[in-house]
């Protein structure tokens, strides 16, 4: 990795570390969903940056990919478990970071991932194995008494890339790939009271496009072009005006010029907690970005 994009992924971790910590603040019962949403959006386009996807408010046993629509009514309630995940970019370089905040009494499942995550961070270095992290998350959790959700991974990150290689897992795995200077990923346990498998809900938020096949539908055209900046990364229903979206995003989904990201929940009733931060391998260790 040369010098100036290791800058950009580092101005672009202090910059996500910053808002997502401010944002947290304002996660408080009887406060807005959709207001929190879009107040932590323009702080990072007011920062000048951009948003490497919409961000992620997920809620109890939704674990990840949950946003507001367009016309969210939800409130913060008692008890809630809401999870924050933030992705920032500047020119393609991207932080990606995460937190839990609780508005109930789940200091010690909150505590299991927030844990589970450094003692990740600590087994990061050249030559160590994507599995022997993923152990030490599974460790971490388990010994805590809750579970690891075992289909939800960390993710390597390119320049305008979102997942690749290496994964990095919440339970142990035999081997998995071997960890090299200069690699950049996301590391994400989650630790839940539920199953510690995650399945999709019907509820869709996030789309990204992976397709410039033409479409000839006005509505669709008008979609694309909204999105055409984006370079693939994801967006969020909310972002767009056209008012047949209803219609046209699931006929983009089944044409497969768009991918569609469905809320991803644990057992009903359960409760996940998150924490995310991005590394930067180095000879002897890792920066961590989004501190
Ligand atoms: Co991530």
């Amino acid at each position: 990795m040369n010098d100036e994009s290791f800058e950009k992924y580092v101005e672009a971790g202090a910059i996500a570390s910053r808002i997502l910590r401010e944002g947290a603040r304002g996660i408080r019962i009887g406060e807005s969903y959709f207001d929190l949403v879009e107040s932590i959006e323009s702080r990072v386009l007011e920062e000048g940056v951009s948003l490497a996807f919409p961000l992620n408010l997920s809620l109890n046993e939704d674990a990840a990919h949950d946003t507001a629509s367009p016309a969210d009514t939800r409130i913060f309630e008692r008890g809630d478990v809401a999870k924050l995940d933030l992705g920032v970019h500047i020119d393609g370089y991207i932080a990606d970071t995460a937190t839990t905040v609780d508005l109930g009494s789940n200091s010690l499942l909150l505590a299991a991932s927030e844990q589970a995550l450094e003692a990740a961070i600590r087994k990061v270095r050249p030559g160590a194995t994507s599995g022997e992290l993923g152990a030490a998350v599974q460790n971490e959790i388990e010994s805590r008494g809750y579970r690891p959700i075992a289909n939800l991974t960390g993710h390597g990150l390119d320049r305008y890339v979102l997942h690749r290689a290496p994964t990095i897992p919440n339970v142990g795995i035999n081997g998995g790939m071997v960890l090299e200077e200069g690699m950049v990923f996301a590391i994400e346990p989650f630790s839940t009271t539920g199953s510690g498998h995650v399945g999709e809900k019907s509820r869709m938020e996030i789309y990204s496009q992976i397709s410039q096949k033409p479409v000839r539908i006005p509505a669709a055209r008008a979609i694309l072009e909204t999105v055409k900046d984006r370079h693939g990364l994801p967006f969020s229903r909310r972002w767009l005006k056209e008012r047949k979206q209803d219609i046209v995003l699931p006929a983009l989904v089944r044409s497969q010029t768009l991918h569609v990201y469905p809320v991803l929940s644990d057992i009903p009733g359960s409760l996940v907690s998150q924490h995310e931060h991005t590394v930067i391998v180095t000879a002897d260790g890792c920066v961590v970005t989004t501190r």
